[in-house]
């Protein structure tokens, strides 16, 4: 039997194959389903109207056109993202002031400091230095500016991030013990962990606020979802037709239990986190 693959150490492969090509299929029910928290962080960010923002691993944009309309076409929003064929969507989808570039935000360079608030939904919890990574993206605000992120609790917090791997298990090979301090899905769970991070890199004013948004979810969706990212999708990955189709079921089964009317009230439990360049 073949192990369980680990979570992917090289980020830049996996958001520009497995992880993005999942993020592109399902970029529409993704954008749906995360719209309550692009609300909470594009009106929490907004620095006003014809200001600089930078969007961090923006992905297919959604966050960046949001935060473009409101701040109109005097302003910018720019959008980073290390995944090619996520950039690719985004740029198709541009409107005067969002602007996208494939970078990584660890390194690449926002010119001098010149933008008034960055963001993020989902994408600051995949670098390899997280210290040199905020300290990059702090050189870019204007002192004073407001970073706002958004990034998720413990898996406890989200029951149905674990029902999918807990339901999939008795089929697939054990998995090996992953570390959760490692770049991936819940590297932010500890707020303790958040917070030394932001200071050790040069951010003030750091706050770690609990968000539990709503995001009900049609049962036939998460199903999808959950065989197609996460730990139950790279596990699929080498299996045959036969583990797959029990999988299936099992994941069916498990997630339709916690169905009411065909639609699982999913609530994602993340911090909300906000300090000053
Ligand atoms: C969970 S997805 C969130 C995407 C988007 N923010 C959204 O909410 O739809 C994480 C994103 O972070 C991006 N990412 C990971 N490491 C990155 C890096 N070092 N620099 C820029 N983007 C990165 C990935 O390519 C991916 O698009």
């Amino acid at each position: 039997m073949t192990q369980v693959p680990a979570p992917p150490t090289d980020q830049a492969a996996y958001w520009n194959q497995a992880g993005g090509q999942a993020w592109v299929d399902l970029q529409n029910l993704m954008d749906r389903l995360n719209r309550p928290i692009e609300e909470v962080l594009v009106a929490r960010a907004f620095p006003g109207a014809g200001k600089r923002v930078i969007d961090i691993g923006c992905g297919a944009g959604a966050t960046t056109l949001g935060m473009a309309k409101r701040l109109g076409p005097e302003g910018l929003c720019l959008g980073v993202d290390i995944s090619g064929p996520l950039i690719e969507i985004a740029k198709a989808q541009a409107i005067a002031g969002a602007q996208f570039v494939e970078a990584d935000a660890q390194t690449y360079d926002f010119g001098a400091p010149g933008f008034d608030a960055a963001m993020s939904r989902f994408g600051v919890m995949f670098f390899s230095d997280f210290d040199a990574a905020f300290a990059n993206i702090r050189a870019g605000l204007k002192p004073g500016a407001e970073l706002v992120f958004a990034c998720w609790r413990k898996p406890a917090d989200n029951p149905m991030a674990v029902i999918a791997s807990r339901a999939a298990a008795p089929f697939l090979p054990p998995t090996p013990p992953t570390d959760p301090l490692a770049p991936g899905r819940f590297a932010f769970a500890d707020p303790d962990r958040v917070h030394g991070i932001l200071q050790r890199s040069g951010w003030a004013q750091i706050n770690i606020d609990r968000l539990d948004t709503p995001t009900p979810v049609a049962l036939p969706d998460l199903v999808t979802l959950s065989l197609r990212m996460g730990p139950v999708a790279a596990a699929l990955r080498d299996q045959d037709e036969a583990v797959r189709g029990k999988v299936r079921e099992a994941v069916e089964t498990a997630l339709a239990a916690e169905a009411v009317n065909g639609v699982v009230p999913m609530v994602a439990g993340c911090w909300l986190v906000t300090a000053r360049a």
